[in-house]
């Protein structure tokens, strides 16, 4: 324990020297934390110098406004309308009466996020379309399903040449004869990996047997998302058909499953009842 304490007091001021050296690399990562921040949590009400959406465009909101306004603004948009702070409620009229929900932020978070306003300032109006592929899978537009889907099955090609998923994949009600299965069927995929899970698989496909195929063919940001809403929309009406013959086969895999199961724990235990 001492020594551990001692080993971390000689430490630290080589981490002050090498946090000064890549402070100007840790401002360009809390740019694209920022980014993905935007996308995730303020992208569904707001664009970056593409116009009002449900609430205004952000695009130089740290110019029209004070920091400290913005600051306490984003702790509680709507603690600051009740105040009856005037550029508050001015936007409150002006934007229909809808109030923005109060956002739990860190002082991190707000940081990156301002740093990303920021960049895009200095960039120009027009630069700062933050990645599709951060946008949650579950927000996605009918159209952005379906594209998913033929990009999937291969009705509409993907952009840099990649083999189609179907191959390799079923999915439950995909193509007309289901699809291949040398990979998993990806039906739960998204339910078990979760957002996540899932954003950074389809940026890379980097397992074992796809990373050869698609190192040199990867999904653009707009495909990725697709093909994430579509895996998002199968995993969530997972419960819908019954007489869908995938339950059949997940009985079956079930079964197996279980069969496997029941040999882990009858097999080695026969000959010793308390090796658990
Ligand atoms: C559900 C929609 C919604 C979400 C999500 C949302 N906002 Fe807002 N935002 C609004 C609305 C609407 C307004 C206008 C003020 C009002 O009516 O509350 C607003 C106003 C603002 C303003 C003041 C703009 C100005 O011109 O002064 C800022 C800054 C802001 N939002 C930042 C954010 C950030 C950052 C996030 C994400 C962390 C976010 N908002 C998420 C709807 C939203
Ligand atoms: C050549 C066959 C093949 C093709 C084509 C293919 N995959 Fe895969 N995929 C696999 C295999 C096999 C695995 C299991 C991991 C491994 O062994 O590499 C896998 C794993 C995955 C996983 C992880 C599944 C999980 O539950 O962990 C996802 C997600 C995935 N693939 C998505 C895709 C998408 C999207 C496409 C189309 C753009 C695609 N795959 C095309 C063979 C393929």
């Amino acid at each position: 324990m001492r020594t551990q304490a001692l080993g971390g007091r000689r430490l630290s001021p080589v981490i002050q020297l090498l946090a000064m050296l890549v402070a100007p690399a840790a401002l360009a990562q809390g740019t694209a934390q920022g980014a993905k921040l935007f996308t995730q949590r303020c992208g569904s009400c707001h664009s970056v110098g593409e116009g009002d959406r449900v609430g205004p465009d952000l695009h130089g909101v740290l110019e029209r406004r004070d920091e400290a306004w913005v600051t306490r603004f984003l702790k509680s948009p709507g603690a600051l309308i009740d105040s009856g702070d005037a550029v508050a409620t001015g936007l409150l009229k002006q934007f229909n009466g809808v109030r923005m929900p109060d956002q739990a932020l860190s002082d991190d978070e707000r940081a990156s996020l301002f740093a990303f306003f920021r960049d895009c300032t200095a960039k120009g109006k027009g630069s700062c379309k933050p990645s599709p592929a951060a946008k949650p899978g579950t927000d996605a537009t009918p159209e952005e399903i379906a594209r998913g889907r033929r990009l999937f099955e291969g009705t509409e090609p993907l952009t840099n040449g990649g083999a189609a998923c179907l191959g390799c994949h079923d999915v439950r009600g995909v193509g007309v004869a289901g699809g291949g299965t040398l990979g998993p069927n990806l039906t739960f995929t998204f339910a078990r990996l979760g957002d996540r899970g899932v954003t950074p698989l389809l940026a890379k496909l980097d397992t074992p047997l796809m990373r050869g195929l698609y190192a040199k063919t990867p999904l653009t940001a707009e495909e990725q998302y697709a093909v994430k809403a579509y895996l998002a929309d199968v995993s969530r009406d997972g419960s819908r058909p019954r007489q869908d013959r995938d339950f059949f086969y997940l009985g079956i895999v079930g079964l197996i499953a279980a069969l496997g199961f029941i040999g882990l724990v009858w097999g080695p235990r026969g000959t010793d009842p308390r090796a658990h």
